[in-house]
């Protein structure tokens, strides 16, 4: 089994059937709209109703990229999740999907966390299992599912959101995952929420510090000696994770900035290889673990097999890793894209009193 036999055969997303515009948010904590705006370059908010969870929010994706794959359920031999919603402290979410999906037999199962890292990490894992051969030829469904909740008033609130994404990992008919990737971690306490505890704690300034350096690092190893504005012009698409597009902003003008790159190529690179692969993240909004797949699925939507997309992934704790895809053969039909664009059109949108409602809903539901 050699890397050009594997990768992304099949994608399905899902987004909750609740959305808010952060300018309802904005009304609700007395800010001006346009810090969320434009200050963070947020959009709209995805949310769930109480009825609603990270299950559903899981199996949906799995089920979808299911049915865009060609093999059966017998032909699986993993199924990892990557997520920060975890359900339970030692059942993995892995069960309550293959639950769900009626999924039992020789297969491994497993759920992966760190942070918004976690689906990338089982992303990885399962492409390098299936090139080790330790596979035997079966393929590995991924997920990486998240529902992003602050608590009220925290000024991480208006970057909330939700999202999954599942991948067939197999034979590479949407994209190959590259075998070469570069990693950076470093311990830190950026963002991390205590065992029983709903919200997480942020320490909001360090986070982007820990972000930013973890993608210049990253950068840096990818280029590795060689001049780095020719190492981006490769790529048709450059996806990070997306914990709100402001923060993408910076840390590119780093990277470049570090590299050297005049301001005019910077902002020619991130207006045509960046910002292009934000537009479902914008609808989204911070989905965690899926933030990076949900970009990168949008940025593999019409490529021509052999064009290159570059994924810089970034989980609070902090741990980091750009990995880069080459689209195939059915790259461009996109099948996937429908499913963000029937979720978009299906969803409820909530104003302000309805999300005060909502809140209060889930608050009585966690207790
Ligand atoms: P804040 O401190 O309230 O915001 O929250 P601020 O005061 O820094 O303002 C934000 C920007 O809005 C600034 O722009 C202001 O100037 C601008 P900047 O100077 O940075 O370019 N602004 C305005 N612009 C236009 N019109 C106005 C206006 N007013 C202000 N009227 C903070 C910001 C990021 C701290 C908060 O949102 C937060 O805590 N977010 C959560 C943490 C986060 O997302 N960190 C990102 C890196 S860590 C990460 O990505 C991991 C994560 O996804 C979790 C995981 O790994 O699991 C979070």
């Amino acid at each position: 089994m050699t890397s050009t036999e594997t990768g992304i055969a099949s994608i399905g997303l899902h987004l909750p059937p609740l959305a808010m515009p952060v300018e309802e948010l904005a009304s609700l904590r007395g800010v001006d709209p346009d810090k969320y705006l434009v200050g963070l370059g947020c959009s709209e908010i995805s949310l769930c109703p109480p009825e609603f969870g990270i299950v559903d929010l899981a199996s949906e994706a799995a089920r979808r990229a299911l049915s865009r794959w060609d093999g059966d359920l017998e032909d699986l031999g993993m199924i990892a999740v990557g997520t920060e919603t975890a359900v339970d402290m030692s059942r993995p979410l892995s069960a309550f999907v293959a639950e769900e999906l009626g999924l039992a037999g020789p297969i491994r199962s497993y759920e992966v966390k760190h942070a918004c890292y976690g689906g990338t990490l089982a992303l990885r894992q399962a492409c390098e299992w299936r090139m080790s051969g330790a596979a035997r030829d079966k393929a590995a469904l991924v997920v990486a599912a998240d529902i992003a909740l602050y608590e009220q008033g925290d000024p991480g609130e208006p970057t909330q959101g939700a999202g999954a994404v599942a991948f067939v990992v197999d034979r590479p008919e949407i994209a190959t995952v590259g075998i070469d990737s570069h990693a950076w971690s470093e311990p830190a306490f950026d963002f991390y929420r205590p065992v029983g505890e709903s919200y997480p704690r942020v320490d909001g300034k360090l986070s982007l510090e820990c972000y930013k350096k973890a993608a210049v690092e990253c950068f840096n190893a990818l280029a590795e000696g060689r001049d780095p504005a020719e190492v981006m012009e490769r790529f048709s698409a450059i996806c990070f994770h997306v914990p709100f597009p402001k923060m993408v902003r910076k840390a590119f003008h780093l990277v470049g900035e570090v590299a050297g790159w005049s301001a005019e190529k910077i902002q020619q690179l991130y207006s045509e290889k960046v910002e292009p692969s934000m537009l479902w993240n914008r609808l989204s909004g911070n989905s965690y673990t899926a933030s990076l797949w949900i970009a990168v699925a949008q940025a593999l939507q019409g490529l021509k097999a052999g064009e290159q997309v570059a994924a810089f992934s970034y989980g609070s704790g902090f741990g980091s890793e750009i990995l880069s895809l080459e689209a195939g053969p059915r790259a461009r039909e996109a099948a996937w894209s429908q499913d963000i664009e029937r979720d978009v059109a299906r969803r409820t949108r909530v104003d302000a009193s309805g999300y005060d409602l909502l809140r209060g809903a889930v608050r009585s539901a966690a207790a």
